[in-house]
């Protein structure tokens, strides 16, 4: 049996922790690292987290955990826009110990709920190409595709 609450702030190291572990071998930050190599000897581990970081402090009441036994073993996070009613999913993720339980499925389903009592009329989500989860999964949800991006680094310590 699972619980899905709200987040309060003590769970912010598991969330982070939850992150750093979820998002190995799908995550930008990463893939910068793999061709750059350490970045102002920030590892990709801590600019990954501080996405999480970001969602509690700019959302709070819009990031929902789910226990397992107490357990916090995922959780996913949300934002708000008044102005275009267009809601926002940035991040999401469930303990590999816990996954293919439906766990994710009631985040989103929970999420859904709390973007449409917050008054959004859409809601967007990104994946990327490499994480073939996300690319099942959304349009399962009902998410359509409306686009695809590229994302390019390049060292400053190179000339040009
Ligand atoms: C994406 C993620 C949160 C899914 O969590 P989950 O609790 O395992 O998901 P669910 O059990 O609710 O599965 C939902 C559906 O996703 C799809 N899915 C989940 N894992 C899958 C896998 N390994 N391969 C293919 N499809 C998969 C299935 O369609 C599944 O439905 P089904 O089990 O009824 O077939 C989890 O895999 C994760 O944390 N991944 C790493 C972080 C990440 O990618 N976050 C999202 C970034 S865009």
């Amino acid at each position: 049996m699972h619980r899905i609450r709200g987040f309060q702030p003590e769970d912010l190291p598991r969330l982070r922790e939850l992150t750093i572990q979820c998002f190995d071998g799908v995550s930008i930050d990463q893939n910068i690292e793999r061709e750059l190599g350490t970045i102002a000897g920030i590892g990709w581990q801590e600019r990954k987290a501080a996405h999480i970081e970001e969602d509690c402090r700019v959302n709070p009441a819009g990031v929902f955990v789910v226990e397992v036994q107490g357990d916090v073993v995922g959780y996913i996070s949300t934002r708000l826009n008044p102005s275009t009613r267009i809601g926002w999913i940035p991040n999401l993720a469930v303990d590999p110990r816990f996954r293919r339980h439906g766990l994710a499925r009631a985040l989103f389903a929970h999420a859904f709920a709390y973007l449409r009592a917050s008054g959004m009329l859409a809601v967007r989500i990104e994946t990327l190409e490499q994480n073939a989860v996300g690319r099942a999964f959304y349009p399962q949800l009902g998410f359509r595709e409306t686009a695809r991006q590229i994302h390019y680094v390049k060292p400053l310590t190179e000339e040009p």
